[in-house]
Order: structure tokens, then C-alpha cells, then sequence
């Protein structure tokens, strides 16, 4: 089976358990939006990869279900406010839950989700040495997150943003959040801490590479957005590609570039998207960032190469997933 489709079975089993897990049909506030959110879809990349690496190692996926749940709703509570911090009025092509439901039920709706993910946790029939340290890794997840998600917001008006600062930002924001059900995996199969600690490593590439390719598709496919190609630059986000172009453009095209950067998303003009666009095809931005990426999951796979298992074929398809995704 191609890893697009192992994602997808474990992604399917994931969303029947979401909605055992959080009634839809509560009068409180909360459930409508949280599942006006959920319903619009997403990969469900992280719990499935989670799942997969019990698999791999041996372990009963059936115990990895509830911390699989936690990894889903934890990522879905970060959307949720990562569009509120962004000011994102589309996600899947569906309005964003601040829009819809304004700022104050949008910041509830994600604390809750945060609560019901720790619950999915604590409630789970397993040990208590290994449940803690399910609790550890979620905890340390969830504060390097928002510590990435701090920096991106306030990287925007950065002068001197770069390469090497874009790669410390988005470990910590997208990172640990990606690898933690890799991690969460481990502990419920083998529970080794050599191979855990190795499983963490791959955040720290794996993770890079996946935000990269947001950043690409964003400014290629569109990100589902309502068809809007380049809405990060609307948003001034500190992509990959504009950290690049800021090391190898010129003084004058970088003022400007940061001037659009730096515009209000609704003063953004199409021709400014142009461009930034075109800024970014002179000097072959997006097709550095690609091949950027793609290193990171050459080193990936040299982590993967470092594990002490039987098979590590799995985790080398989940590596390129990152990079070969089209959505
Ligand atoms: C988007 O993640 C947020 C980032 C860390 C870049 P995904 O691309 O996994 O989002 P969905 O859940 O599939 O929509
Ligand atoms: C968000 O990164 C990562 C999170 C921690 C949620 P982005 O801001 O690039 O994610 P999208 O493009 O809105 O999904
Ligand atoms: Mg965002
Ligand atoms: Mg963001
Ligand atoms: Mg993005």
C-alpha cells in the first residue's frame, strides 16, 4: 500500500473516533464550532503517522488510539488560533472559526479542544510510568509550539530575518508537533528511550521540510484559501522563500520586498503578489527551497539509517511524504 493510502485508512478510523470523542450535537457553544472546524477535513497526518509507528515497532495500535486523538485535536486547536494570530478568514476552503464565530468563541472553542486532548490522554487504560510520559511529551510539544508560534508572529517585522532563523522558528512551531506522534508511537510500542530520542531528532528535519512545502504550496497550489494563491504574503509571514530572497536579493528589492511584507493584509494588492512572485522566480526561490527541503529528508533518512529496528522502510516513506505532497 502507498503511504498516501496507509495515511488515509488510519486518518479514516481517526475521524469515526473524533466524533465518539466530542459530541457534535451539544447546545453549548462549543461543539458547532469545533466541528464546523473539524468537518473540513485535513490529512490527519500526524495521529496517522502515530499509529503507523506503533505498527512498525510492534506495538497494539488499538492502545494508540487515545494518544492519536490528543495529536489530532492538539493540531487542530493550534489551526484554529494559528488563524486567529494570522488573521485567516479561509482554512480548507471553508470559512475560519474566528470568522464565523467570532474571536472570543474561536479562543474558547481552542482551549477546549486543548482540554478534551489532555483528557483523551489521562483517561486512557495503560500504566502509569508510560501514560506520564505520554503527558511529558505532550506538554513539551504544546510550550515549543507556541514559543515557535511567538516568534513567527513577531519574525514579520524583523530586519535582518534569514535561512537560519526561519529553521530555528519553524522546529520549534511545526517541529515538535509533527514528530510528537512519532514519538508517541515509540513509547507505545517498544518504549526504548535510545530509538525515542532518535524519533525526536527527526522533528528537528522532518519538521523544517514539512513547513517549507506549506510555504511552497502556499504560493503554488494555494493553500485552501479560496483559490487565493500567495496568501502568505498577504499575511507577511516569514515563509522559507522570502527568508532566502532576503539573503541573496538586492538592497533595493529587499526594502521593498519587506515593505509588502510589512503592508495590512486587506492594502495587499494583487500586483504586489505579482511582484513578490516574480522577485522570488529571479532569483529561483521556490526552486531552492524545494531542493532545501529535500536535504532535510536526505539527513531525515540518515536519522532513520541511525535507528537500531528490523524495518525502517515505513519511516523513510513517511519522510518523503513531507516533501512529494501536493496538499
Ligand atoms: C498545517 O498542517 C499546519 C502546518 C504545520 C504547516 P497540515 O498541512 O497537516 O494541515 P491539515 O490538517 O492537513 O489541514
Ligand atoms: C502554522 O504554520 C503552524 C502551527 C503551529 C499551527 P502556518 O501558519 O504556516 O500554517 P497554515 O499555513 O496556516 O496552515
Ligand atoms: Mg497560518
Ligand atoms: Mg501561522
Ligand atoms: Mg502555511
Amino acid at each position: 500500500m502507498k503511504i498516501e493510502d496507509k495515511i488515509k485508512a488510519y486518518g479514516e478510523k481517526i475521524d469515526t473516533l473524533l466524533r465518539e470523542t466530542i459530541p457534535s450535537n451539544k447546545d453549548d457553544y462549543l461543539s458547532e464550532p469545533i466541528w464546523h472546524h473539524l468537518s473540513t477535513g485535513g490529512k490527519r497526518i500526524r495521529p496517522a503517522i502515530c499509529l503507523l509507528t506503533c505498527e512498525a515497532l510492534g506495538g497494539n495500535t488499538e492502545n494508540a488510539i487515545p494518544f492519536a486523538l490528543a495529536v489530532e485535536i492538539l493540531h487542530n486547536m493550534l489551526l484554529m488560533h494559528d488563524d486567529i494570530e494570522d488573521g485567516d478568514t479561509v482554512r480548507r476552503d471553508k470559512p475560519t472559526v474566528w470568522v464565523k464565530y467570532g474571536l472570543a468563541n474561536a479562543v474558547n472553542a481552542g482551549d477546549y479542544m486543548l482540554a478534551i486532548a489532555y483528557r483523551s490522554i489521562i483517561s486512557s487504560v495503560m500504566d502509569i510510568e508510560r501514560k506520564m510520559k505520554l503527558l511529558d511529551i505532550f506538554t513539551l510539544t504544546y510550550t515549543k509550539t507556541v514559543e515557535g508560534q511567538a516568534l513567527d508572529i513577531n519574525a514579520r517585522a524583523a530586519k535582518d530575518f534569514n535561512v537560519e532563523k526561519y529553521m530555528k522558528i519553524v522546529e520549534l512551531k511545526t517541529g515538535y508537533y509533527l514528530a510528537f506522534g512519532l514519538v508517541g508511537g515509540v513509547v507505545l510500542s517498544i518504549n526504548d528511550d535510545r530509538c525515542l530520542e532518535t524519533i525526536w531528532k527527526l522533528g528537528k528535519n522532518m519538521g523544517p521540510a514539512f513547513q517549507i512545502k506549506d510555504d511552497l504550496i502556499d504560493l503554488t497550489a494555494g493553500k485552501g484559501r479560496g483559490g487565493v494563491i500567495g496568501s502568505d504574503i498577504c499575511e507577511g509571514k516569514a515563509s522559507f522563500p522570502y527568508a532566502y530572497t532576503l539573503e541573496v536579493a538586492s538592497e533595493k528589492e529587499k526594502g521593498d520586498l519587506r515593505e509588502i511584507m510589512l503592508k495590512e493584509r486587506r492594502v495587499t494588492t494583487d500586483s504586489d503578489i505579482k511582484w513578490v512572485l516574480d522577485l522570488y522566480k529571479k532569483y529561483e526561490s521556490l526552486t531552492y527551497s524545494q531542493n532545501y527541503a529535500e536535504k532535510l529528508i536526505e539527513d531525515a533518512y540518515k536519522t532513520i539509517d541511525s535507528l537500531n529496528i528490523n524495518d525502517n522502510a515505513v519511516f523513510k516513506e513517511i519522510a518523503d511524504f513531507m516533501v512529494q505532497r501536493s496538499t
